[in-house]
């Protein structure tokens, strides 16, 4: 039970902080941090949050940090477990007609990916079933994009992208641009669930709080054209029975579950490649650009 005195006490510690940040020359910097303020100080008086406590959470951020490196970004997926870097994109990302909808970035990114002409193949050596991807770029009037950068990445069906490999591989991604009436195409591997990195302070989060790092199986987008809004996002694939358990970092939104059919071995592929006696399979995704703000 606080009293009226303690809570005097927290709230006057709360003002004094916050107006320690009167001064600051950047009036979005004070913003951020009376707010940061304001929530951190009601967090610690809602849960009556104990030393011991607040000591656990210095050493697990410092743990964090620790795991973090130019091949590994802990802080990235602190943020996508605790839904963080879905709610950032849901408040930077507000429906545009039928503009397609973002999703999380993840830690996978890499600049430079090797270029691939339309039609051509994403895959390198990544293991896992071919599968054809084809589509069109378009602004929210229908008319077609032409010559939008195409960015696509996934992990092969291990469950592994390139970089957690110990080579140099690049393997798995690679970028096309949209051809005069806004088509794209290329090869790429079938995607597969797989677990976010969670041999890591974040794994053990999840672990002590009984959830799974499992994503559902999603192939990544980033698509820039000149005028239009940076889309961000993945396909994911129907049927994928971790869409009903799940994703561990919130990313699936509904219209970006798309049907990937199988197509048994010996149909014929949409360019003629020849798949000898290998399944492989086929999805279709459209794209639409919201314009730049
Ligand atoms: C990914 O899809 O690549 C990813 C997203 C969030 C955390 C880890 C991986
Ligand atoms: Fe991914």
């Amino acid at each position: 039970m606080t009293t009226d005195a303690q809570r005097q006490v927290e709230e006057g510690l709360t003002a004094e902080v916050i107006a320690s940040f009167a001064r600051t020359p950047d009036p979005r910097l004070k913003e951020l941090m009376e707010a940061l303020t304001r929530h951190l100080h009601a967090f610690i008086r809602e849960t009556r949050l104990t030393e011991q406590e607040w000591t656990k959470a210095i050493e697990f951020l410092t743990a964090v940090g620790h795991t973090t490196d130019d091949r590994r970004q802990e802080f990235i997926l602190l943020s996508d477990v605790l839904g963080a870097s879905m709610q950032t994109i849901a408040v930077n990302n507000e429906a545009h007609g039928d503009a397609t909808e973002a999703t999380v970035f993840g830690p996978f990114f890499v600049e430079e990916s090797p270029l691939v002409d339309d039609g051509g193949d994403i895959a390198g050596d990544a293991a896992g079933t071919p599968c054809w991807v084809e589509g069109t770029v378009r602004d929210t009037d229908g008319n077609p994009v032409p010559g939008a950068r195409i960015e696509v990445w996934e992990a092969d069906e291990d469950g592994f992208y390139d970089v957690q490999y110990t080579d140099e591989r690049v393997a798995g991604r690679g970028h096309l641009f949209s051809r005069p009436d806004g088509g794209f195409s290329f090869w790429c591997v079938t995607p597969t669930p797989y677990p976010i990195p969670h041999d890591g302070p974040v794994g053990a989060l999840l672990d002590a709080v009984g959830r799974s790092p499992v994503r559902a199986a999603h192939l990544h987008f980033m698509v820039t054209a000149a005028n239009y809004r940076t889309l961000v996002t993945h396909i994911f694939v129907e049927g994928d029975p971790q869409l009903e358990v799940g994703d561990s970092v919130f990313g699936v939104k509904e219209s970006l579950v798309k049907r990937f059919a199988d197509q048994p071995a010996g149909t014929p592929a949409p360019d003629g490649r020849a798949l000898g006696d290998k399944p492989w399979a086929r999805s279709r995704f459209d794209i639409v650009l919201a314009p730049a703000r």
